[in-house]
């Protein structure tokens, strides 16, 4: 922790907390949240992996907005660019030009260029789903208008009309009927509840032939053998899965799924708004899996969550501008000044030195601390990571049986703020996901010290406890 926290302060007298909660739940939507808990918690404060409240008690965060804030909150090298950027040219239409966004477009295509082999170009938008619909604009344009694609069960891509109808949760969709896309769900490997008496690598395998399967008869109503030609555009994939429970599939299986898809002319596209940025140890999540994306979608840590920019990269054949012009989307706000000058400071930032080696580091050693807790606390069914996405799964004492209502219990306690290390009160932020809702989705700041590694392992620890206790 740091010493420099500075706490909002209102320019006008403050209000009480039970005035802003009165004022909450009279004026403010709840559909623009998530709202997990009957009183979500206010915080005014945050530095590096923590956030606080307005009695200065810090919160260790093992979520950090959703893998957003991947270089820690207030990082003062990626502040100070936005502070730059504010002073000299914070807005522009986007009609017009500014060095940040080609530097940046020029940094992640040719960084793609030679990961995957394939010139491209890249296009901005504001938030991850944007950039999702923008994708599938950019892949119905290819492929003559087909609006039919596959996607994960347990996939999360967004909750805009096109990004809720390729994730997997119909829970999304119901309300509003159907708009144009449509998925078909594929199962994933998620071993730890997949069939027994499979390794994962076999697991992986398994899934892919019965992929694969739907392209053996006509009758399967996926291929037209006579012409040669899928009804399917393209398959959305999540790497790891992050909603979906950070659920790690065995190396073999990006490979064997390209090898189908290039057989029948499907496209991969990839998000990578979540597992992106390094959170996996690489630039890029896909790049552990030795596949290479027709598209790749990336939002969030891109900027640290301090602008909501987001893009894609595609292949040069999808996106050149006699293919996709201008105006094919745009926004106000696509491409701006902001983003772009912070986005281009965090990947100089990372280039610097080998951040990704940092980041299996101290994901191994948060991994064995997690591996004890699992051998300590039969609650825990099963501990997994790759660099520092990892996760939990909160079961019944027969360490299998998902047990979403004592997660939801662990995640209200640790906002609490009474867990008690060395005479000092903290609380803990925790995120719940997976198909279960049973999964504690770690994803730590990336610059997280080894010291708060321990404390976070102390806070887990007192909280399975609490929670076999209760
Ligand atoms: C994998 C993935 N895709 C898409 C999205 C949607 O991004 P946004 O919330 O910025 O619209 C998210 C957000 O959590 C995500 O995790």
């Amino acid at each position: 922790m740091r010493s420099n926290l500075k706490l909002a302060k209102p320019a006008v007298p403050a209000l009480s907390e039970d005035e802003l909660r009165h004022l909450e739940e009279t004026y403010c939507s709840h559909g623009d949240t998530v709202h997990y808990t009957d009183k979500p918690k206010f915080f005014s404060g945050c530095e590096g992996s923590f956030v606080y409240d307005a009695t200065e008690t810090p919160f260790l965060d093992l979520q950090m907005w959703y893998s957003a804030v991947n270089f820690g909150y207030r990082n003062e090298r990626l502040n100070a660019a936005a502070h730059r950027q504010l002073d000299c040219l914070p807005q522009v239409a986007s009609q017009y030009l500014h060095r940040e966004k080609v530097e940046l477009a020029a940094l992640i295509a040719r960084d793609a260029e030679e990961k995957f082999g394939h010139k491209g170009r890249v296009h901005f938008n504001v938030g991850g789903s944007q950039a999702i619909e923008d994708s599938l604009k950019l892949v119905r344009n290819y492929t003559g208008g087909k609006s039919l694609m596959f996607a994960f069960e347990g996939g999360y891509h967004g909750r805009t009309l096109g990004a809720t109808s390729i994730t997997s949760s119909y829970r999304y969709r119901r309300r509003y009927g159907h708009f144009g896309e449509r998925a078909q769900f594929i199962e994933f490997p998620y071993h730890f509840r997949g069939p027994k008496g499979m390794s994962k690598e076999e697991y992986g395998h398994a899934c892919v032939q019965k992929f694969a399967r739907l392209f053996e008869s006509e009758y399967n109503g996926v291929w037209d053998p006579k012409a040669g030609k899928s009804e399917y555009a393209a398959f959305y994939i999540e790497p790891i899965q992050g909603t979906g429970g950070y659920v790690i599939p065995p190396m073999n299986f990006f490979k064997e799924l390209k090898k189908v898809l290039d057989d029948h002319g499907i496209l991969l596209v990839v998000d990578e708004i979540q597992m992106g940025v390094y959170r996996t140890g690489k630039l890029w999540s896909i790049e552990h899996f030795g596949v290479s994306p027709d598209v790749l979608v990336f939002g969030k840590a891109i900027t640290n969550g301090l602008n909501p920019l987001s893009g894609i990269w595609a292949r040069e054949e999808m996106i050149n501008p006699t293919i996709f012009p201008p105006g094919s989307t745009h926004s106000t706000f696509a491409s701006n000044p902001m983003g772009t000058a912070v986005a281009l400071e965090t990947l100089r930032m990372v280039g610097e030195t080998d951040f990704g080696a940092g980041v299996m580091e101290k994901g191994a050693r948060f991994l064995d601390g997690l591996k004890d807790l699992q051998s300590r606390h039969a609650i825990v069914g099963e501990v997994d990571g790759l660099g520092l996405a990892l996760r939990m799964e909160i079961c019944k004492s027969d360490s299998y049986t998902p047990d979403k209502a004592t997660l939801d219990w662990m995640s209200d306690e640790g906002m609490k703020g009474d867990l008690l290390v060395d005479g000092r009160k903290y609380g803990l932020v925790l995120d719940v996901g997976g198909y279960h809702k049973n999964v504690i989705t770690l994803a730590p700041n990336l610059m997280i010290s080894h010291a708060e590694i321990d404390l976070a392992l102390v806070l887990l620890d007192q909280l399975l406890t609490r929670a076999e206790r209760r």
